[in-house]
């Protein structure tokens, strides 16, 4: 048995030198004895063989020695005869790094990432301190790491600390940064005593940043194990921390300002509003709009901003019915402002009516929506909602008493007829309401935005257009005409109709 003793304190050219010459000299991994200075056991150790060019130096992989520089810092006794092996083995099997469960392949492995680890940890739980004497200012960290890793990680320190003097002092050997030069030693380091005036400060400022609310003690304990803690200063503060969380977190959230949701102005508006003193006179209009402002006939009110009551004169001759307020309506408190308002305006105004003249409104006077995101979707009003605020619909056409109303889509036209019929049927009649009101149909501009075929679309918005014409039309002739008597049933056609 060939006794073979290395220094083993991470350096990866000791351990290649040493291999190189074993390998020539014709050595078997089972005729080697590995040794570790300092590790008791040298006796016997003998020195490594001459390297005579009798036999080809040994050809490995780029990717053994990356995995060779790393595991000659581990810890283990075992690492250069585990490389020795491997070494050998690649000679006859050029692929064996990529056999994982290849047991001296999987040791290697676990051992890299046992050092990488530990590597990390260096990088993360390092505290230096101010060392009191020389002129310069000079700062000293002590770490207890698992492995050899002292030499791999005092180029990082060295870039992320170039402006200062340090030194870590390990068990393990020492780096050191004096004037921007960096000393490496093998040599194991004592611990040095320590006390930085500082450390209360540095202690002050963990505790305030640690963020009770964000803490996961299992990720916390797995990311900074208990044995890092003895050499952290903050360390001694993490239990009560801990402790403490859940009661902080409490304060905490007692303690949250709350953010008005967007529509709380509003909402403080309305109450406002129905707090005042003076009422308008019952039977107005006016009477009416305020008492629907607090309407809670049906659901919709609970999640929609406000209610949304039709607007214009309240004698208009032509009174124009949509579905329900949109996202942008119950905002603002408007019917028809959003982009269907945008559709309808440009329509209106093209057949040749002004909106200031006509009263508009909905069939559902509360925003129907579902929310997705940031988002509040459209959702079409059910019967019983449409049924609900018919109620307010009715006291619109009673008190405006308008000649002609327009139903734009299927929701206008079920609230104003009870009919669920296709538009596409009753489109172009003259229908009766109750009371010889004439009652046109059309579709609702919504739609028109909704047709994805440019070509149809600029078709149904020509249609939209000329029924809106028509409309005016049979607006003036009504002018002219005393309303008709009463008809209960409104699917009679009106004298004239088509
Ligand atoms: N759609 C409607 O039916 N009414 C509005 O007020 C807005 C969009």
């Amino acid at each position: 048995m060939h006794i073979v003793a290395l220094q083993g304190r991470g350096d990866l050219l000791e351990w290649r030198d040493a291999a190189r010459r074993l390998f020539v000299a014709g050595l078997a991994p089972e005729q080697l004895d590995w040794r570790i200075a300092g590790e008791g056991g040298l006796f016997g150790a003998q020195p490594l063989p001459p390297l005579p060019a009798t036999r080809p130096a040994p050809r490995v992989p780029r990717a053994f020695l990356d995995i060779a520089e790393t595991v000659v810092c581990h810890a283990d006794a075992g690492r250069f005869a585990l490389l020795y092996r491997l070494l050998f083995r690649l000679q006859d099997d050029g692929t064996l790094l990529s056999m994982a469960a290849d047991v001296d392949v999987a040791a290697a492995w676990r051992m890299t990432k046992a050092v990488r680890r530990d590597c990390h940890k260096m990088t993360a739980f390092v505290r230096f301190r101010e060392a009191p004497e020389g002129a310069r200012r000079r700062f000293v960290a002590w770490f207890e790491p698992d492995h050899h890793i002292v030499a791999r990680t005092a180029p990082f320190f060295a870039r992320r600390f170039a402006d200062m003097d340090w030194m870590i002092l390990t068990p393990k050997g020492s780096a050191a940064l004096d004037d921007g030069a960096l000393t490496i030693s093998d040599a194991p380091a004592a611990k040095p005593d320590l006390e930085d005036p500082t450390d209360a400060l540095w202690l002050t400022y963990y505790a305030s940043i640690f963020n009770p609310a964000r803490l996961k003690v299992k990720a916390m304990q797995s990311e900074m194990p208990r044995k890092y803690w003895r050499n952290l200063p903050e360390a001694a503060l993490i239990p009560d921390l801990i402790a403490g969380a859940p009661a902080r977190v409490a304060a905490m959230a007692q303690q949250q300002a709350h953010i008005p949701p967007v529509f709380h102005d509003r909402i403080q508006a309305r109450r406002a509003w129905d707090q005042r003193d003076v009422s308008p006179p019952p039977g107005t209009m006016a009477a009416l709009r305020e008492a629907a402002r607090s309407c809670t006939r049906c659901p919709l009110h609970c999640a929609a901003t406000q209610t949304v009551f039709g607007e214009g004169p309240d004698s208009a001759a032509l009174m124009i019915v949509g579905e329900q307020p949109g996202d942008r309506e119950d905002l603002a408190g408007r019917p028809f402002v959003g982009p269907a308002g945008d559709v309808f305006d440009r329509s209106i105004s093209e057949a040749g009516i002004d909106r200031a003249a006509i009263y508009v409104t909905n069939a559902v006077k509360h925003f129907k929506h579902e929310p997705r995101g940031k988002r509040r979707l459209h959702k079409t009003p059910d019967a019983g909602e449409i049924e609900h605020c018919r109620w307010w619909l009715d006291q619109e056409i009673a008190l405006v008493k308008p000649k002609l109303v327009v139903a734009m889509g299927a929701t206008a036209l079920f609230a104003l007829t009870g009919e669920k019929g296709r538009l596409s049927d009753l489109r172009g009649q003259r229908l009766r309401l109750e009371g010889g009101r004439e009652l046109l149909v059309t579709v609702h501009p919504a739609y028109l935005l909704r047709l994805p075929d440019a070509e149809r679309a600029a078709a149904e918005t020509a249609g939209f257009r000329a029924d809106l014409a028509e409309a005016r039309r049979r607006l003036a002739q009504l002018r002219e005409t005393p309303i008709a008597p009463p008809v209960p049933a409104w699917m009679e056609p009106a004298p004239g109709g088509a």
